[in-house]
This record gives structure tokens, C-alpha cells and sequence, in this order.
């Protein structure tokens, strides 16, 4: 086995597992408290100077708002995003509550809660896709957004359901076997000048 499969395998199987789908099943519901879980996953993420920036607006499939929240993803993302169980929009709160000045890590940190947040979700069983693919000024009207929260990601969740409901293009990309850059290309073991 290659080296790099290899150390895949001894990763935290939540970790391994974890992958972007897009035939999410339309026939399962989250629970209110499922959908509670996921975000307290979110609650507990660190910050800069715990500032907790996150902002996250939700639907479940069947409510109102999930139209409004589907009507922003770009048709690409539509395609697909409509059978997702709950779609969130996450956004991040841009200056400190403290001073008022701005937060430079805001959009760092509500990444991370978003992470925390597809984590919990592979421990419950849930996939998560984030999609960059939306409106932010649409998102922005139609959502109310306060001043100084401006949208980061949509994100679907729900469970996996059969490959086969999506059309042809669509499952063509529908496999975890995603690549990554190899180690060496993403860290450097700095040894001083001799790094170089
Ligand atoms: C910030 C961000 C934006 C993304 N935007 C989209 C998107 O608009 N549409 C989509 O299908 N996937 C989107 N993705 C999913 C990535 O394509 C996916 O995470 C990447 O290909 C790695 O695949 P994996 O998550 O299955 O490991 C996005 C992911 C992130 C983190």
C-alpha cells in the first residue's frame, strides 16, 4: 500500500470518512435536536479573544425557508442542494463587540465552527457539503442581514442516500476518492537556515 493511503488509514475515522456528497436522501428528516447538535458542535469552536463571530441563519426541507435559502446557491449547487435535509448559511460577524474594531480572524474562526460543525454531523451519521457557490448580496437582502455580518458559506447536510438519483454529470463526480497535495508540498520541517 502506498505510503500516503497508509497514513490515511490511521486517521480518527470521523476524519477519513468524511467526505463532500451530493445525492443527499430527501426521504430523512434532522431532528429538531439533531439540528440543535450540530450547532452547539459549533458553540464550542475557538476564536480570537473568544469572540465566537459565527452567525448561522437555517431551514429544514418542507419549511418556508429553505426556498429562500436554496434560491441562493448558484444553479450548479441548486442541482443538487435540494434534496439536503437542513441548508445553512453561515456567516461571520466582522468587527469585535468589545472595541468595534475589525476582526481580522472573524472569517477564520466561523471556519472553524463550520468544521466542528461537519464533524459532529460525521459523528451522528451526516454528511456535510459547503458550497462558496451562492448570492452574498442576496443572502444579505434576503435574510436580513445585521450590519457587519457578511455571508462565508452555505453548507447542506443530510444523510447519504443512493448515487443513482443524480443525473449522469452530477454522479460522475460523486466519489470520496478525492486527491491531496502530498505532504512535502504543505509542511515544512523548519530546521533553521539550513531549511533552505
Ligand atoms: C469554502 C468552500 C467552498 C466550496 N464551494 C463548493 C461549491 O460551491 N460547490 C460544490 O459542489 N462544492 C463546494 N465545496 C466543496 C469542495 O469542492 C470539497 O470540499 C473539496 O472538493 C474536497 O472534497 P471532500 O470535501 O469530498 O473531501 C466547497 C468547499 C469549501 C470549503
Amino acid at each position: 500500500m502506498c505510503e500516503h493511503l497508509q497514513r490515511k488509514e490511521q486517521l480518527h475515522p470521523l476524519l477519513r470518512q468524511r467526505w463532500s456528497p451530493r445525492s443527499f436522501d430527501p426521504t430523512l428528516p434532522l431532528s429538531p435536536q439533531q439540528i440543535e447538535l450540530l450547532f452547539e458542535a459549533a458553540r464550542w469552536a475557538p476564536s480570537s479573544y473568544n469572540e465566537q463571530p459565527w452567525r448561522y441563519w437555517y431551514a429544514a426541507r418542507g419549511e418556508s425557508g429553505f426556498t429562500d435559502l436554496l434560491d441562493l446557491l448558484v444553479p450548479a449547487n441548486h442541482a443538487w442542494a435540494y434534496r439536503a435535509s437542513l441548508l445553512i448559511l453561515s456567516a461571520a460577524q466582522t468587527h469585535f463587540k468589545h472595541n468595534g474594531k475589525p476582526n481580522k480572524h472573524a472569517w477564520y474562526d466561523t471556519g472553524q465552527a463550520n468544521f466542528a460543525l461537519t464533524v459532529q454531523a460525521a459523528a451522528m451519521g451526516l454528511h456535510v457539503h459547503q458550497m462558496g457557490g451562492f448570492s452574498s448580496e442576496r443572502a444579505c437582502q434576503r435574510l436580513q442581514l445585521p450590519p457587519q455580518v457578511v455571508p462565508v458559506v452555505m453548507i447542506a447536510v443530510g444523510y447519504k442516500g443512493d448515487p443513482q438519483i443524480l443525473d449522469v454529470e452530477l454522479r460522475k463526480l460523486e466519489t470520496p476518492q478525492k486527491t491531496r497535495l502530498p505532504l512535502e508540498a504543505i509542511v515544512t520541517h523548519w530546521q533553521g537556515e539550513k531549511s533552505l
